[in-house]
C-alpha cells in the first residue's frame, strides 16, 4: 500500500491511529508519501529528533518530497543514497526524502518526484541576520504584521530547483521514455495553479517546467501539496492538504 498526503509542516498528528486507522495493517513495505512542506527537519534541535523518532516508530515507511518550507541547510548536509532507482536523503532508517528529478520504482510502480516551490508568504521581504539594520527592520515588520521570512531560518533560496536539478529531471524522464505511473510534486503546473488560485498566482520557472511535464509525460495520476487545500482538479490531478489518500 502507498498513501499520499499534503503538507505536514512538522505536525504528524494525522498519522495517529484514531485519524489513520489504516496504519494498523501496514508494515515497513507500505508507504506514506508527503507532498512537500514535510518540516521534520526544521529547528535543528531536539524537537526535530522527537518528531522524526516518532515517525520512525510508526509501522510504515515515510517518504517525502521537499517543499518551500524545509530547512535546506540541514537537509542537504545529509549524505545522498540510492534507493529504488533514485536519489534520497535518509533522515531515519524508515524516513526518506525523495530528491528532485528522480524516477523511483516502488513495488513495480514508477514515481517521478520534483519537490520545491516558490514561497507565497514573503511579500514584505526576506531579512538577513548579517544586515546591520536587521533589528530595526524586524521590529517594524513585526509591528506591521508583515509577511516576511529570515534567510537560513525560515527561508532558503534552495526552495526552487537548480539548473542541475532541472537537467537531471529531464534526463531521468527521457530515460523513462516520458512515461511514469505517478507524479509527486509540491507545487502544481502553471495551468493547474491558475485553477487553484483563480489566476492570482504568478507563474515561475518551476510551475512552467511542470506545465511542460504535464503535456509531455504520460502518467496515471499526479499528486501535489502546497496550496493548503484538498481539491480534485480532474480525474488525473489531486491537490492534497490534510487528506490521506490511497494511491496503490
Ligand atoms: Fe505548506
Amino acid at each position: 500500500m502507498l498513501f499520499c498526503t499534503g503538507d505536514t509542516h512538522g505536525d504528524f498528528d494525522r498519522f495517529k491511529l484514531r485519524f489513520f486507522p489504516e496504519r494498523e495493517t501496514m508494515d515497513r513495505s507500505d508507504y506514506v508519501l508527503i507532498c512537500g512542506d514535510f518540516g521534520g527537519l526544521w529547528s535543528g534541535t531536539k524537537l526535530d529528533d522527537m518528531a522524526l523518532d516518532w515517525l520512525e516508530a510508526l509501522p510504515f515507511t515515510t517518504l517525502h518530497v521537499d517543499g518551500n518550507h524545509e530547512n535546506y541547510d540541514l537537509l542537504y548536509k545529509l549524505p545522498v543514497e540510492h534507493w529504488n532507482g533514485g536519489k534520497v536523503h535518509r533522515l531515519r532508517p524508515h524516513v526518506l526524502h525523495l530528491m528532485r528529478g528522480q524516477v523511483f520504482n516502488i513495488d513495480g510502480h514508477t514515481f517521478f518526484t520534483m519537490g520545491g516551490a516558490i514561497s507565497h508568504d514573503v511579500q514584505d521581504g526576506i531579512l538577513d541576520r548579517d544586515d546591520p539594520e536587521f533589528d530595526l527592520k524586524y521590529y517594524y515588520l513585526c509591528r506591521e504584521h508583515a509577511r516576511f521570512r529570515i534567510n537560513h531560518e525560515s527561508w532558503w533560496k534552495e526552495e526552487l530547483p537548480s539548473d542541475e536539478e532541472y537537467a537531471e529531471a529531464k534526463e531521468n524522464l527521457a530515460r523513462a521514455t516520458h512515461q511514469v505511473d505517478f507524479i509527486i510534486t509540491h507545487c502544481a503546473p502553471s495551468s493547474v495553479e491558475d485553477i487553484i488560485g483563480k489566476s492570482t498566482y504568478v507563474h515561475d520557472r518551476l510551475t512552467d517546467f511542470l506545465e511542460e511535464v504535464y503535456h509531455t509525460v504520460t502518467f496515471r495520476h499526479w499528486y501535489c501539496g502546497h496550496y493548503h487545500e484538498n481539491k480534485e482538479i480532474n480525474s488525473k490531478f489531486t491537490v492534497l492538504y490534510k487528506n490521506v489518500v490511497q494511491v496503490i
